[in-house]
């Protein structure tokens, strides 16, 4: 039987990687973007639908037009790489609206069609970030810590109706990400911050040891094809800051080597 998916974000980076691989092992992928027609796959399975997960209207009309669906992956989001106090606080509620308010309501709609049919899945895209704290990404964080939390209790709340939520943590991946969370907001730095700030800013987003987003394609299918009720699935880098953080004590040495 051949299996359905929407997936969030897909204009680049693992929105896009995931259609790709879905598309290739023979799912019914329905690729979610706010331009759709400015989507290009290598497969032509792929069908794209429009989506806008700031917009409550978009979503709902979204999910009337693919009805029946296996499997909703909440891709779509963005970072802010600033100092928090130069964060504009109209932009921190913008980010949120996309990467927690969005990703909710497109949940509530999966959860009204997977509820009824007694089956589904609900893939949240979560972070490395929503799991330990890094400077200059405190409200980003904040954002994915959210979701983390979201997806839990909600976990609980759907399993009666055999629909599972589940957690995807990736750790550095090679996308636009990077440059959006630099580029899209540009506020003065405060000078108490700026030398630190600058500093991370010029090594971030260009390390050798990112992934590439088809890993975390991959990790999203191991998801989507777990009929068990694990909940998290961490990227490699997302594993090691664990063990490390485990190792050196949340509370402890841990805190040392993060305050940079
Ligand atoms: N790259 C990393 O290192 C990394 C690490 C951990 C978690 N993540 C998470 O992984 C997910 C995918 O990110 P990515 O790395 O693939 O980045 P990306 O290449 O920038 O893709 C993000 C996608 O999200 C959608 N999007 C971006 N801004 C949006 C906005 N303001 N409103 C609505 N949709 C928006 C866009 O899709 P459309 O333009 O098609 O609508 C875009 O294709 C995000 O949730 C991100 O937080 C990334």
């Amino acid at each position: 039987m051949v299996s359905s998916i929407l997936i969030t974000g897909c204009s680049t980076g693992i929105g896009h990687a995931t259609a790709e691989l879905f598309a290739e092992r023979g799912w019914t992928v329905f690729a979610g973007s706010r331009h759709p027609d400015q989507m290009t796959f290598k497969n032509a399975s792929i069908k794209k639908v429009e989506i806008d997960v700031n917009d409550h209207a978009s979503i709902e009309k979204c999910f009337q037009k693919i009805g029946d669906l296996d499997c909703v992956v909440n891709n779509a989001g963005y970072g802010l790489l600033l100092p928090f106090e130069d964060t504009p606080s109209e932009e921190i509620e913008k980010m949120f609206r996309t990467n927690v308010f969005g990703l909710m309501e497109v949940s509530r709609q999966a959860a009204k069609v997977m509820r009824v049919r007694r089956s589904g899945k609900i893939i949240n895209i979560a972070s490395v970030l929503s799991l330990i704290g890094m400077p200059w990404y405190a409200a980003y964080g904040a954002s994915k810590w959210a979701v983390e939390g979201f997806s839990e209790a909600l976990a609980h709340e759907l399993k009666p109706f055999s629909v599972h939520v589940k957690i995807v943590e990736p750790g550095g991946v090679k996308t636009k990400f990077h440059d959006v969370a630099y580029e899209s907001v540009r506020p003065p730095i405060t000078d108490d911050y700026r030398e630190r700030f600058e500093k991370k800013r010029a090594s971030h987003g260009s390390k050798n040891d990112y992934d590439p987003p088809e890993s975390v394609a991959e990790l999203i299918w191991t998801a989507a094809n777990d009929n068990s009720w694990r909940l998290r699935y961490s990227a490699p880098q997302a594993k090691r800051a664990l063990f490390w953080q485990r190792v050196l004590g949340r509370d402890g040495l841990w805190r040392r080597l993060d305050s940079r």
